[in-house]
C-alpha cells in the first residue's frame, strides 16, 4: 500500500501546485490574473494600487494577451496604464515592469510611438477606433484607468509557515554571514511587522530555554533603525531598559534572560547569534529573477562616476577593499525598472568619521530628498528609494583614508 499512497500524494501535490488561482476579484485571462480599475489616476498611483494586491500593472507579451484585455474591458472605452516604461524611442528601450526584458518580441505601438518626449509611460487604448494600440504618455500629468496583473500563487509546505511567510532557524553567525545565508535561500534575516508576528517567532522557542536570535534590523542613525530587507519600519519591541549600544538587533526568548522574552536589544554586528530567516511562502527559489543588466559594465569595478541602469549590482569606493585615496569624489547613479524601487544595502562601511562622507539621495539629482550623509562606521544598514532612481556620492578629504564602503543594490517592490 505504501508506494501507492506516495504516488497519490505526489500527484495531489503536483496538481494543487500547478493550478493557478485568482484571488481578490482578479479574473483568469490567458493564464494571468487581471483586474480592471476604472477610476482614473496617475501612473504612480496605479502602480501603488496594484502593489497593494501584490500585483503589477498589466504586461502584454503577445497578440493573444493584447486581445485578452478586451475580456476585462468589455465594450467600454478606456485608456489604460500598462506596466511598460520607455527610456528611448525604440521598443528595445521599453522595459516590462515584470523584469521580463524589453518590448522587441511583441509590441502594439501606434505608428510614431514610443515617443519619450511625450512621456516615458505607456497606455493601452480600448477605444473602438484605436483598439489595442499603445501610446506614450506623461506619467504624472495625466490620469487613466488601469489593469493590474497578479502572478499565480502556490502552496508551500515549509515547517514554519505563518501569514504568507516561511521562517527558518539557523545556528550562530555574525550579521553579514547570517544575512548572506538567508539570501542564499531567497530570504532575508527576519523583519517583524506586528506584535502577532513577534509573538509567533517567540512561540518557536518555547521549548528552548533562554537565549537570543539576531533579527534583520540595523541602526541607520543614532535613534533610527531599518529592516535590512527594505520593508517598512512599522513596529518595534525594544526593551527600553536595555542599553542600546550596538548597530545590530537581537530578540530575547525564553524565560530566564535579563531581557524579557520577545524584547529586542542592540548587539555588536560582529558577534555571532542564532538567527531566523524569512522568505515569502509559495515562491520558487530564486523568487524573482533579477532584471537583466543592460548597461555595459564600466572598466572601473567600483562604479565610481557611473550610471547603472538596472539592478542588481554592487558599488564600492575606488580600490575597495583596499583603502580609497585622499581627495576622491565619486557619484553613482542607480536606476531600475519603473515599477520597482531600489534597495541599497551597505554591507560594509568604514570612512574617516566626520570627514569622509557618503551621501544618498532618494532620486536622480541633488535636489532629491537626502536620505542621509554618512561617515565613520555606521554598521550595516539599508535604504529603499521611493521611485526607481537613487544617487550616491562619496567624498574624501585631504588626509586619512580607510577601506570605504561596499553596497549592493537590487530592484525592490515597496510593500506599503
Ligand atoms: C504638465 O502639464 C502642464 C500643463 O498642461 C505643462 O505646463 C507641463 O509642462 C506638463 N509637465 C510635463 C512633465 O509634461
Ligand atoms: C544580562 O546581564 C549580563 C550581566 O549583567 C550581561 O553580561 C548580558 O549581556 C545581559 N544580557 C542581555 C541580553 O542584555
Ligand atoms: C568623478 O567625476 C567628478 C566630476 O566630474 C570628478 O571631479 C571626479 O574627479 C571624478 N572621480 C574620479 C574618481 O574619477
Ligand atoms: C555631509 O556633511 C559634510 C560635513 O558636514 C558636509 O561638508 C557635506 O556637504 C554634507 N553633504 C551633504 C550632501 O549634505
Amino acid at each position: 500500500m505504501r508506494p501507492f499512497l506516495l504516488v497519490i500524494g505526489a500527484f495531489l501535490h503536483f496538481t494543487s501546485a500547478a493550478t493557478p488561482v485568482c484571488t481578490n476579484g482578479f479574473t483568469l485571462v490567458n493564464d494571468k490574473c487581471l483586474r480592471l480599475f476604472t477610476s482614473t489616476v496617475t501612473h504612480k498611483v496605479a502602480e501603488r494600487t496594484c502593489m497593494n494586491y501584490g500585483a503589477t500593472l498589466v504586461t502584454i507579451k503577445n497578440a493573444i494577451d493584447n486581445r485578452g484585455i478586451q475580456t476585462v474591458t468589455g465594450t467600454f472605452s478606456y485608456t489604460l496604464w500598462m506596466g511598460l516604461y520607455c527610456f528611448g524611442n525604440d521598443v528595445t528601450k521599453c522595459l516590462w515592469d515584470d523584469a521580463s526584458g524589453d518590448a522587441s518580441l511583441y509590441s502594439s505601438f501606434m505608428s510614431g510611438y514610443p515617443q519619450v518626449q511625450t512621456g516615458k509611460c505607456v497606455f493601452y487604448s480600448s477605444q473602438s477606433s484605436t483598439m489595442g494600440k499603445w501610446y506614450s504618455s506623461d506619467c504624472e500629468n495625466t490620469t487613466r484607468s488601469f489593469i493590474c496583473e497578479l502572478p499565480t500563487t502556490y502552496q508551500d509546505d515549509c515547517g514554519n509557515n505563518y501569514n504568507g511567510f516561511c521562517y527558518t532557524h539557523n545556528s550562530a553567525a555574525p550579521f553579514i554571514t547570517a544575512q548572506e545565508t538567508c539570501e542564499a535561500s531567497c530570504g532575508n534575516l527576519v523583519s517583524i511587522h506586528s506584535a502577532n508576528e513577534n509573538r509567533y517567532l517567540n512561540s518557536l522557542f518555547l521549548q528552548s530555554g533562554s537565549g537570543s536570535i539576531l533579527i534583520g534590523a540595523t541602526r541607520t542613525s543614532r535613534n533610527s533603525y531599518s529592516w535590512f530587507d527594505g520593508s517598512l519600519w512599522s513596529y518595534n519591541n525594544f526593551d527600553v531598559t536595555a542599553l542600546q549600544t550596538g548597530n545590530c538587533v537581537a530578540m530575547s526568548f525564553g524565560t530566564s534572560n535579563n531581557v524579557s522574552a520577545g524584547s529586542w536589544y542592540t548587539v555588536d554586528c560582529g558577534s555571532s547569534y542564532g538567527y531566523m530567516c524569512k522568505r515569502p511562502a509559495g515562491v520558487q527559489c530564486p523568487a524573482n529573477p533579477p532584471p537583466v543588466t543592460v548597461t555595459p559594465v564600466p572598466s572601473n569595478p567600483s562604479y565610481c562616476n557611473s550610471t547603472l541602469l538596472m539592478a542588481p549590482g554592487t558599488i564600492t569606493t575606488p580600490n575597495y577593499p583596499r583603502y580609497y585615496d585622499n581627495n576622491v569624489y565619486c557619484t553613482y547613479q542607480l536606476a531600475t525598472l519603473g515599477a520597482y524601487n531600489i534597495l541599497l544595502k551597505f554591507t560594509s562601511f568604514v570612512t574617516e568619521a566626520k570627514f569622509d562622507y557618503v551621501a544618498v539621495y532618494d532620486g536622480d539629482n541633488f535636489n532629491s530628498h537626502l536620505f542621509g550623509n554618512y561617515s565613520g562606521t555606521p554598521g550595516p544598514f539599508s535604504l529603499v528609494s521611493t521611485g526607481n532612481t537613487m544617487l550616491v556620492t562619496f567624498r574624501s578629504d585631504k588626509t586619512n583614508t580607510f577601506a570605504g564602503f561596499s553596497a549592493s543594490f537590487s530592484s525592490y517592490v515597496f510593500h506599503s
